[in-house]
């Protein structure tokens, strides 16, 4: 797919089929995932891939959306503070670190046919148990991914581009 294509393609899907995602895309996925920038190239993340029932079971009861159980594979994408770079004026940029590969994983998705959705609302703690996800390393996002339901985005509502983008000069 183009790359503004899958620009264009790329929706939060909250629906999907009961079909599983085919090796070669998770290999693909996971390459682009892997291709991620970091800050300082500390590549302070993990992704873990569920694919396992029982575990997604387990995630999906901490999380609060039914339509995540739908989706074959359960995505938890875990960050390392501690292993982050440092901003000069303190504090980790470990979520913006995890935030570009987040989004490298929903792209290479969406060219792979495959739908996504970001999550983060869910308690931290209570998703990281249940997926085994220890310190130093604590989830910044969840993601489920496969096959997306017709009808199963959201009509689009974004705000004019010349509100969110400011050419000056
Ligand atoms: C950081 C972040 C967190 C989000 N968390 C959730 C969430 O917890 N649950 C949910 O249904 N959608 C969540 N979304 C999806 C947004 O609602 C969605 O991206 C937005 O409404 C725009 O729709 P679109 O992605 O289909 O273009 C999140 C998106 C981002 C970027």
């Amino acid at each position: 797919m183009e790359f503004y294509d899958v620009i264009e393609t790329r929706r939060s899907v909250r629906g999907y089929l009961d079909k599983p995602v085919p090796a070669d895309s998770l290999a693909k996925i996971s390459r682009a995932v892997q291709l991620a920038p970091t800050a300082c190239n500390r590549q302070p993340f993990r992704l873990f891939l569920f694919r396992d029932p029982a575990m997604r079971a387990a995630i999906c009861a901490k999380v609060p959306f039914p339509w995540l159980s739908e989706a074959p594979v359960i995505a938890v994408l875990a960050g390392d503070a501690s292993s982050a770079w440092e901003r000069p004026d303190g504090g980790s940029i470990v979520d913006v670190d995890a935030s570009i590969v987040m989004e490298h994983f929903v792209l290479a998705a969406t060219a792979e046919g495959l739908g996504t959705c970001w999550i983060c609302c869910y308690r931290r703690d209570e998703v990281d148990a249940a997926a085994g996800i220890a310190a130093p390393w604590r989830s910044v996002a969840i993601s489920p991914l496969g096959f997306g339901k017709q009808n199963a985005c959201r009509p689009r509502n974004v705000k004019p581009v010349d509100e969110l983008v400011k050419v000056i000069g």
